[in-house]
């Protein structure tokens, strides 16, 4: 099939990861000149840098948009990011308290013209321990 030429950054950019249960923030400096991060995930999406960074965010299906663990809050930079497809609404529409923010980390390709602040929410954890 055709793929969707997602738009990449090409400029270096920050993203501020705040885990909810913990309270945690990780600020990871991006630069694109480093891609494909941690190979997980569209190249370049939220996943792959948090992946890349050591910041952990489920990923059941393994990025390929077919579930919905990967869940997060784009709380600042949405803008800036991919539009989600159908595809990423429908698995969306399965994830628990989704609100505008909401999107699939693994689907999410910011084009590096703004910082990103992302929400993990705290079940993302839970599911992790209880091993689901
Ligand atoms: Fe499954 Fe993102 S990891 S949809």
């Amino acid at each position: 099939g055709s793929r969707r030429c997602s738009a990449k950054a090409t400029q270096p950019f920050k993203v501020t990861f705040v885990e909810e249960a913990t309270g945690n923030r990780t600020e990871v400096a991006v630069d694109p000149a480093t891609f494909p991060l941690g190979h997980i995930g569209l190249e370049g999406s939220v996943l792959d840098i948090a992946d890349g960074a050591g910041v952990e965010i489920n990923h059941t299906c393994g990025g390929v948009c077919a579930c919905s663990t990967c869940h997060v809050y784009v709380q600042q930079g949405g803008g800036s990011c991919s539009r989600a497809t159908d595809n990423e609404e429908d698995e969306l529409d399965k994830a628990p308290a989704v609100s505008p923010d909401s999107r699939l980390a693994c689907q999410c390709v910011p084009n590096g013209t703004q910082d990103l602040i992302v929400l993990i929410p705290r079940w993302n954890r839970n599911e992790v321990k209880e091993g689901h």
